[in-house]
């Protein structure tokens, strides 16, 4: 396909949520939108499948039928698609089509924020140990963690399967604790503070990357705005991802 066919520029990139296609010629025009590593015009056309487009620098994905939802996943459902016990799914609260599937997981008596997509690239991406997303957690525990507590959970704390990376780990209030950390064990969280003597009561994931929502109700979801996937991706480091969520030669992470 050459430039001279495929899609309107602008119409792309209104359709990832860039804004108007007014706007969206407005960036084309500031020369802000680069297409394959050059400049795009104005009238430029583009195949979603093929072309890279970068605004103000970082590639956006524009491949038609990607979903990415944020969940506020409620306290008894499973982050499973199907469960053999009949229990409620994570699935079981977002649209059935297209199929998407959790970034993870959380316990089933664990709260808040999950995410689910059918974009297996960015998902790889996210979860993958080396790109370190930090996943932030309130947790209700008993009693109050000490400093000294407090320091161990931040130098990182011997659990069965070895020692965890340092979290970032305050008192919010009493027995409300913020955990901050970029790993993704079984019960990480659970176990850490288990650890240092404060067993978790409650626990809720509150912010996911750049990810966050606070009027998230439990039990609602909606789609990544056009921003938050953006940054989301930045954090994962989608530099070498095309348009069509395929990573280019030489990149030493396709394929993960
Ligand atoms: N850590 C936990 O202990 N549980 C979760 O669901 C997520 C992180």
């Amino acid at each position: 396909m050459t430039e001279h066919e495929g899609e309107r520029l602008q119409k792309v990139l209104a359709r990832v949520g860039l804004g108007s296609r007014r706007i969206c010629e407005d960036l084309i025009a500031e020369e802000r939108v680069k297409v394959n590593g050059e400049i795009a015009e104005l009238g430029r056309r583009v195949d979603p499948d093929h072309d890279l487009v970068e605004v103000d620098g970082a590639p956006i994905g524009i491949r038609p039928g990607l979903v990415h939802y944020l969940l506020n996943k409620p306290k008894g459902v499973v982050t499973t698609a199907s469960d053999p016990q009949g229990r409620p799914t994570v699935i079981d609260l977002v649209p059935a089509e297209p199929r998407v599937f959790p970034v993870g997981r959380l316990d089933m008596d664990t709260e808040g924020l999950l995410l689910l997509t059918n974009d297996g690239e960015l998902a790889n991406r996210i979860a993958h140990p080396s790109h370190g997303v930090e996943k932030e957690y309130l947790a209700e525990v008993e009693g109050t963690p000490t400093r000294a507590e407090l320091r161990a959970l931040r130098e990182g704390v011997e659990l069965e399967d070895g020692l965890t990376a340092p979290a970032v780990a305050s008192v919010v209030d009493g027995s409300l604790v913020k955990l901050t950390i970029h790993e993704g064990r079984n019960r990480q969280v659970r176990r850490m503070l288990e650890a240092v003597g404060h067993p978790v009561t409650r626990l809720i994931r509150t912010r996911i990357g750049p990810l966050s929502d606070r009027r998230l109700a439990p039990g609602s979801w909606r789609e990544l705005t056009g921003p938050e996937l953006r940054s989301l991706e930045a954090a994962v480091g989608a530099a070498g991802r095309t348009a069509s969520g395929a990573t280019k030669a030489g990149d030493p992470d396709a394929g993960q």
